[in-house]
């Protein structure tokens, strides 16, 4: 517990979410990426009374959070879906919405899951490296990374973590599993520095970033779900409607601005943010996970 109003997890860029997407009292609220629900408390105190919100997240414990978080909205309405926002159509149907005002996607992992030490998504702890968000289906990271040919893990970690040495790391992860399979965060760290040239090893960030990175995202389907989950939010939103999505790295980012920059040329869309806000310094300093992202907006026309 903390001063965040009960949550531990600080929500990102939250001033340039608010002034942007600008709810109102009585408007409909869509949070595809609910979390521990720290957004969505926010964007909901706004919208009573009379408005409600609509919480999705692929993380069963994440929604444990968002429930205890938004119970303490006074006369807050909200209804919370477990599942990936690609299926939100669904959801808001469910609850018989038929169009939203205002729409958020904060894109990634959440410092909950980061800092679980048992979901293997951080190099920081040894773990067994499961990553899956939804860990009730799907193909771990340990078994991805013991299956796949070396050319496939290669075309990961060149596309999905835009990682140079992608050719020598795959080579090693394969000869280390002839002898035994990968399992832990930390085999994948050692693998990962022993086939680093020792000059690659010295760099401002961690040398596993990329390759944890590239493979959250295959185990997560995290791209594709963007791409479906944009589209289809973007036909949730009413007339007058805002959508923002902050996003933490440049393959996400480049999705999002591509399909805003052709909405806004198509009509019908204006773009609420020319270029993306970046969290202010002092965010910065007190939340590294800030660091990264980048806000982007549209409005549909009114
Ligand atoms: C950065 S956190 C969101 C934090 C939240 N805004 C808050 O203030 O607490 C991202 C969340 O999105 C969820 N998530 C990621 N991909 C998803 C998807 N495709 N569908 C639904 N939820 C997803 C993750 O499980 C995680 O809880």
């Amino acid at each position: 517990m903390n001063v965040n109003g009960g949550i531990d997890h600080i929500p990102v860029m939250l001033g340039e979410v608010l002034e942007v997407l600008s709810p109102q009292r009585g408007e409909r609220i869509l949070d595809c990426t609910v979390g521990a629900g720290g957004h969505a408390r926010a964007l909901l105190e706004r919208a009573v009374p009379g408005g409600v919100l609509v919480g999705i997240d692929l993380d069963p414990r994440a929604l444990e959070r968002a429930e205890t978080t938004l119970r303490g909205v006074k006369g807050g309405r909200y209804y919370l879906f477990q599942g990936p926002y690609s299926n939100l159509d669904e959801y808001l149907l469910k609850v018989g919405i038929e169009a939203v005002d205002v729409i958020l996607f904060d894109l990634g992992i959440s410092s909950m899951q980061l800092d679980d030490p048992s979901r293997g998504f951080s190099f920081r702890y040894d773990a067994y490296l499961d990553m899956r968000m939804d860990d009730s289906r799907g193909f771990t990271a340990a078994e991805l990374l013991n299956s796949l040919s070396q050319e496939e893990l290669e075309r990961v970690f060149r596309v999905y973590g835009e990682e140079r040495f992608a050719s020598r790391i795959a080579r090693a992860i394969v000869e280390r599993r002839l002898r035994y399979p990968v399992e832990t965060t930390g085999d994948l760290v050692n693998i990962v520095l022993s086939a680093l040239p020792s000059r690659a090893r010295r760099q401002r960030i961690h040398p596993a970033t990329r390759i944890f990175q590239a493979l959250r995202i295959v185990v997560n389907d995290e791209l594709h779900q963007l791409e479906t989950g944009l589209s289809k939010a973007v036909k949730a939103l009413a007339p007058g409607g805002r959508l923002g999505v902050i996003s933490f790295h440049s393959l996400e980012d480049r999705i999002v601005k591509h399909t805003f920059r052709q909405l806004a040329r198509g009509g019908g869309f204006e773009l609420l943010t020319k270029k993306p806000l970046r969290p202010s310094p002092d965010e910065v300093a007190g939340n590294s996970r800030a660091r990264s992202a980048k806000f982007r907006a549209i409005r549909k026309a009114g």
